[in-house]
């Protein structure tokens, strides 16, 4: 929180709040941050100055109660007057052993389900108002069965949001480009999907995570047996785009969908990823 977030919302600040100290803070369980109130004409057009802005920006439409996938410990700033229940494929525990870089375990939310996004089973169909899920769909062996089951969670008027990595500006860049041919043949066979999944870790552990040769056949192995969530996928902006439109074509997984979304911002040291969110229509 700062000066400009006091000041915006309406608060004065020291009459409205408090300094206190970390030992009180550290008392309290991980949260998400609390956003700025952005409207329809900022969705419209986006301010595009930070990844935090945009960020709020992508979740600021949301309404009623939801679900966020992978929050790890960097939770989406979904707004305030929304109830928010933490899905990840791992337990806190589990989490506390694989720390992303830029990110402390203190600050790991604790999971209330343990569900992966392409395997929503445990959440009722139709039962939720949104579903946010920020650099999680790369870690998701079959993109096209999360986005599908997602879309079978939300009631009418609910909400998708992701965001995504673009490849150009990340350890990915090395690697193949993901096609849409290659999702929907992961979608239809079983069993090209098994195989495909081996394909990822030998790529990922030659081409974005190199690994010396003498440790590579046994890592990659080990990592694939395990099913450590390495990026499966790949996708730049315009890839991730022409997928969507594919599923959200008159006769598509997600025919109807109003989608909103964002490139990336123009400075790439500072932002390696894109936006959508996808609405279903109301009843
Ligand atoms: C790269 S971290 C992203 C953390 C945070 N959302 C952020 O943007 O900084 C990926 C998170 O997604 C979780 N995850 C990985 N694969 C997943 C899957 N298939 N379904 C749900 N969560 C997954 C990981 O355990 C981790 O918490």
């Amino acid at each position: 929180m700062d000066g400009a977030w006091v000041a915006q919302n309406g608060f004065v600040w020291q009459d409205d709040l408090q300094t206190v100290s970390p030992s009180i803070i550290d008392a309290f369980a991980p949260g998400r941050r609390a956003p700025l109130d952005w409207d329809d004409g900022a969705r419209l057009a986006p301010p595009r100055t930070g990844v935090g802005v945009m960020r709020e920006v992508a979740v600021s439409g949301l309404r009623g109660s939801g679900v966020e996938f992978g929050a790890g410990a960097n939770a989406m700033p979904i707004p305030l007057d929304c109830t928010v229940r933490y899905a990840d494929i791992y337990t806190l525990d589990e989490l506390q052993l694989h720390e992303y870089e830029g990110q402390t375990t203190a600050d790991l939310l604790r999971p209330d389900i343990i569900a992966s996004l392409d395997d929503m089973s445990v959440i009722s169909d139709g039962s939720v108002d949104f579903i946010v899920a920020c650099h999680v769909i790369e870690h998701v062996s079959n993109p096209i069965a999360a986005l599908t089951n997602s879309w079978a969670k939300l009631r009418p008027g609910g909400s998708l949001v992701l965001v995504v990595p673009e490849m150009t500006r990340t350890f990915d860049r090395y690697r193949e480009l993901t096609t849409i041919e290659h999702l929907m043949e992961d979608d239809a066979k079983q069993e090209i999907l098994k195989v495909r999944d081996g394909e990822h870790f030998r790529e990922f552990y030659s081409l974005a995570f190199p690994t010396p040769a003498d440790q590579y056949e046994s890592l990659w192995r080990q990592k694939w047996a395990e099913a450590y969530p390495i990026h499966y996928h790949t996708w730049t902006y315009d890839s991730f785009s022409e997928l969507i439109g594919v599923l959200t074509a008159p006769g598509g997984r997600l025919a109807d969908a109003m989608v909103w979304s964002q490139p990336p911002l123009d400075d790439i040291n500072e932002c390696i990823e894109f936006w959508f969110a996808l609405t279903k229509p109301e009843a």
